[in-house]
Order: C-alpha cells, then structure tokens, then sequence
C-alpha cells in the first residue's frame, strides 16, 4: 500500500530557542561567533532568539493549529551534554523531554535533528570537526539523546547539511566557527560523515536492546542543490559536473554507495586537501539509511570560468530571468522534480523526505501585524507541486517540511531575513501567521482527502 506522506515544518535550536545561558547550556560555536564584531549583520545573536525556549507549550498548540503532522526540531548539543563530555544535563534534557510529551499530547509526531550546527565551544577548541575525535564525541552525544527520548522518539536525523559545516564553517568562514582553511574544511567533511556513521549505528544497538526498532527511522540531511551547465559545451559541462561533485556527490556517494567520488577525491588530494579516510570508515559511513532529507530551496546555472591561480576549478553562476527570493536564491520549483527523479534513479534505496523548503521575502506586516505574503504562498505552492510531481512520477518521497515555522535567526544574516510562515514580532515576541501559513494548513487539510478518496494502491 501507498505510504501516507507527512506534512511538517522545521526549526533549529540556535535559530529559535534563546535562553542560551540557562539550565546548564553551555556556548556553542555560534555565540562564540556571534561575539566575534564582524560575523553577524548588526551584531545579532541568537541569544533570545524566539524564545522558544520559554513558550514552547504555545508554540506547540499553533503547530496544532497549523494541523502538522510532524515537527522537525534540532537538540542543541551544548544543552544536552555541556561541553560535549559526560553524561548529560538532566536541566538541559528536560526541556525536550516536555517538548516531545507536548507533541505527542497533540498528535504531532516529533522528528530529532541531532546536529544543527551548535558545536560545543569546548570540541571546537579540541580541534572542531577537522579533529577526528569529534566524530566519537558526536556519536556519544548521540547515545545520550537516544537514552533520554528514545522511548518516545523514533525520527532520528543525525546531521543536517554537512555541506554547510564543513564549508561555511570551515573554508569560507562564513559561519561559526568562522575558520578559514580548506585542508580543515575537506578533513571536516569526512568526520561530520564518520559521525554520521557512528551515530547512527549507535541508535540503531540501542533500539535493537531496547525492542524498539520497529518504526525507526534513522537518516541524514542534506543541501542539494542541481547544476545545471550553462551549455553543451564540454567545457560547461564539466564545470557543472564538478561543482555537482563538491555540493552533491561528495556526500550521496559515501552515504549511499561507500565510496567517495574518485573524481573529486584525486583533485582534492591534489590541491593538498586529502579527505583523511581510514580503513573501515566509507562502511560505517555508508550505515543502511532510512531516511534522507533532501533541504531545497533553489538550483544554479554552471559556466566554465579558468582556473583559479591555486589550480581550484572554477566556474561563474549565470544568473537566470526568474524570480529571485530575498537571499538572492534562483526559484526553480522544475529544478525539485528533477532531482527527487535523479536520486530515485541514481541512489535507490531510501525514503526521501523534503526536510526543508522555503524562502525568505521582505514582508510587510500590516497594523495587526499580518503579513499577506502571497510571494511565499506562491513558492511553498510550486515547490509542493514539484515535489509531488517527481512522487507521481516514482519518487519514494514521504513527506514535506516547510522551512521555517516560525521568522528566527538566519545566521550571519542575523534577523534580517525571514522565513517563517509565522511571522514573529521580536520586540514583543508575539507570532501571527503569515497567509503562508493559511495556505499551507489548507493545503495540507486538501492533500490528506485526496489521499483518502484515491484509490489503494497496492503492491
Ligand atoms: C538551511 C539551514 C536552515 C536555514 C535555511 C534557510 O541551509 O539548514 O537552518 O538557515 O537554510
């Protein structure tokens, strides 16, 4: 029989919960950047944040509300196991053990991010991600969270976008923790994947010992963006396939065939940045997945530009005649179809879940702080249509998150961007929701009639 898709939205712990010094957390690599004068736009932090952390319970009943069947939220590490060591915080642990009870109470099934960026300080300044041992620490903090919420969680998302680790973090600098290094950067991507590995064989034995390994699902996510060459031309083509081999098969391929693509690993070894593999690692990376989520939000046109003075590939963006969100992000909904297509056909095996899709627009609240964003109702529109588009067409896609909840601190773009289908008013906290929102919630009241008057497939 068909699988009934979920309909969801997602938030992460830095972005939204504030109350970053309460209950026994620790820093994390972002408020160690965000103190640094420079990272984030006007000095922003997540300090405060939505303050979810203290208005979780109202939050849960808009979710409600909303008529979610899943909530995507991350743990934060530093409020889980302060510093990355030892045994766990109870403070810290407590507040997600309400959260989950909360959801559960309304019928909304919680779905654990484990890692969303918010490193302890304290494994930075061992080295961070580039130091192999975090991975051994991640996968320890991983049995800390299974043990505390285990019994009633069974989503259990190791990474979200390692991409966006390794390289923000790492190679541009441009998130926490702000380093920049390229032979760190590739040595990071490895470990986040080894961590991966480690975690997820973690909570796999724990569930087995425990009796629950029916229902679990246990994956990663990741950013993929396609590439798409500006031409036929050999050139473009290959400027394409390589920025596809950095932003995609860098992280499909060790996932989901246990190997690294062998033409990205040579020139990376080449350019003195070697991807620090030992023996055994690409099995334990390649865990049996579940799940992968799939973070969309736009796609890129690829040209060949000449190599850079170092011997880096290069190539230049072309910019396309379509709408533009306001991150400057292409809207390409076809692009979504193409790629549910490509995986199906080129990594079988998985449940793919579009754990993130949305856009940031300049919204404009009106006196009662309602804000008719019909510019996001139009994306989430297209894009759900994309993606149930490539399910029609044989995707194994399952569900859908819309990114984000609520309005939160977008990164270095501090709370200059919103993507929330809640708009949140930061001086007095209060949420409305946005016509987004109005339309998501019919849309997914419309999607699950659909899904009981189609006829049952079987087979
Ligand atoms: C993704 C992140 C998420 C948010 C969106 C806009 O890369 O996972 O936290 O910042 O982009």
């Amino acid at each position: 029989m068909e699988q009934k898709l979920l309909w969801g939205a997602a938030t992460s712990s830095y972005q939204i919960e504030g109350a970053v010094s309460e209950d026994g957390r620790t820093p994390s690599i972002w408020d160690t950047f965000c103190a640094t004068p420079g990272t984030v736009t006007a000095g922003e932090t997540g300090d405060v944040a939505c303050d979810h952390y203290h208005r979780m319970p109202a939050d849960v009943a808009l979710m409600a509300e909303l008529g979610l069947d899943v909530y995507r939220f991350s743990l934060a590490w530093p409020r889980v196991q302060p510093d990355g060591a030892g045994k766990g915080n109870p403070a810290g642990i407590a507040f997600y053990d309400r959260l989950v009870d909360e959801l559960l109470a309304k019928n909304i099934l919680p779905w654990v991010t484990l890692y969303h960026w918010d490193l302890p300080q304290a494994l930075e300044d061992a080295g961070g991600w580039p130091n192999r041992d975090t991975a051994y620490r991640f996968a320890e903090y991983a049995a800390v969270a299974y043990d505390a919420l285990g019994d009633r969680v069974s989503q259990w998302t190791t990474m979200n976008e390692p991409w966006c680790s390794a390289m923000l973090g790492y190679i541009t600098g441009r998130h926490a923790p702000g380093r920049r290094d390229a032979r760190a950067g590739f040595a990071a991507v490895h470990h986040l994947l080894l961590g991966h590995g480690l975690a997820s064989q973690v909570i796999r034995e724990k569930a087995r010992a425990n009796g629950r390994s029916e229902g679990l699902e246990v994956g990663i996510t990741l950013n993929l963006a396609p590439k798409i060459p500006a031409s036929e031309s050999p050139e473009d083509i290959a400027a394409a396939h390589w920025e596809d081999g950095l932003s995609n098969r860098l992280y499909l391929d060790p996932l989901l065939r246990a190997e690294y693509p062998a033409d990205v690993a040579a020139k990376l070894e080449e350019l003195g940045c070697p991807l620090p593999v030992q023996d055994g690692d690409l099995s334990i990376i390649a865990q049996p997945v579940d799940v992968l989520g799939v973070n969309y939000y736009s796609s890129n046109v690829v040209a060949a530009a000449p190599a850079g003075p170092n011997g880096w590939p290069a190539s230049t963006a072309v910019q396309r005649d379509v709408e533009r969100t306001a991150m400057d992000w292409e809207v390409t909904p076809e692009a979504l179809t193409g790629l549910l297509l490509r995986l199906e056909r080129e990594y079988p095996g998985p449940a793919w879940y579009i754990t993130e899709n949305g856009a940031a627009y300049a919204d404009a609240p009106d006196a009662n702080g309602f804000v008719d964003d019909a510019d996001r109702e139009r994306y989430l529109r297209t894009h759900i249509d994309a993606a149930l588009e490539a399910r029609a067409r044989g995707a194994n896609l399952r569900g859908y998150f819309a990114w984000s909840l609520f309005d939160n601190f977008e990164w270095s773009y501090g709370y200059d961007r919103r993507f929330g289908i809640v708009r949140v008013d930061y001086d007095t906290q209060e949420r409305t929701p946005k016509r987004s929102a109005r339309y998501y919630a019919d849309r997914i009241q419309e999607e699950k009639k659909r899904e009981l008057m189609s006829p049952v497939q079987t087979g």
